[in-house]
């Protein structure tokens, strides 16, 4: 995770997952954070004018601050978030938000993954903002998916599948979600069930591994109960940009 660069600035640094390395080290250290790096490298496609879709999750965290950036730099962006972490954090660093009614045409959304594999069908949903996620992807006319290369698989399904329902009849929803071939467990916050921004659970379906990607996505959306799942189909991608943590950023264009 860590690379350090030798100099002879003066000064600090650092810090790695926090951890103090060394406070007035003759050396300058840096990081190569990989999914920094992806984020960084998709921002650069935000352009004066254009409406973005803030993502959510660590990854994302990093777009947004990089937008936050490019903002105080003096361009000027109008964007939409998928959570009410991620429109907190835009607030923090300037970014003008507008109700989701006025962002009809969304330029660009740029969001991370928890995995992608190699037809970039993706599963996502790990900070339980899914369905915020699967309108903005959806209603974009680009995708950025952004990703450290951790995230690449070759099958999706090592990460449990993040499904949203509603509440009411959960304990027939789940048994349905079962019959998919999944174990299920109800995502939580602590020792109560996490409730998402929109008021529902998130149901944690483990298939170990997922072959059919298209058909499982339409099987679980058929469930009554279900809001959406975490299937983030290849149709809806544009890019996904990998970052190494040797400095590295691939873009994968379909
Ligand atoms: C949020 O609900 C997710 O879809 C995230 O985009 C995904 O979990 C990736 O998160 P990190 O960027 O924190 O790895």
């Amino acid at each position: 995770y860590i690379f350090c660069i030798l100099s002879k600035s003066e000064g600090l640094i650092f810090l790695n997952h926090a951890f103090i390395l060394s406070i007035h080290s003759p050396y300058f250290c840096t990081t190569m954070n990989a999914k920094q790096l992806a984020a960084e490298h998709a921002v650069q496609f935000v352009k004066d004018g254009m409406t973005s879709g803030l993502g959510t999750g660590s990854t994302s965290a990093f777009a947004i601050e990089a937008i936050g950036k490019k903002v105080r730099d003096g361009i000027s962006i109008k964007a939409v978030a998928s959570s009410v972490r991620s429109e907190d954090l835009a607030k923090e660093v300037g970014i003008k938000l507008i109700p989701f009614a006025e962002g009809e045409s969304i330029d660009i959304y740029i969001d991370g993954a928890d995995e992608v594999d190699k037809n970039h069908n993706l599963i996502k949903g790990g900070g339980a903002a899914l369905l915020r996620e699967k309108i903005l992807a959806f209603n974009s006319k680009q995708f950025l998916v952004i990703v450290d290369s951790s995230k690449i698989v070759e099958h999706l399904g090592k990460f449990p599948l993040p499904v949203e329902i509603v509440p009411f009849a959960m304990e027939l929803t789940l048994k349905q979600l079962q019959k998919t071939g999944c174990s299920t467990s109800v995502r939580m916050n602590n020792t109560t069930p996490l409730i998402t921004d929109n008021g529902n659970l998130i149901i944690d379906c483990d298939f170990k591994k997922i072959e059919e990607v298209e058909q499982l996505h339409q099987l679980i959306n058929n469930i009554p109960g279900v809001v959406e799942n975490g299937l983030f189909l290849n149709k809806i991608v544009k890019k996904v940009i990998v970052g190494y943590e040797n400095g590295e950023v691939k873009v994968l264009d379909k």
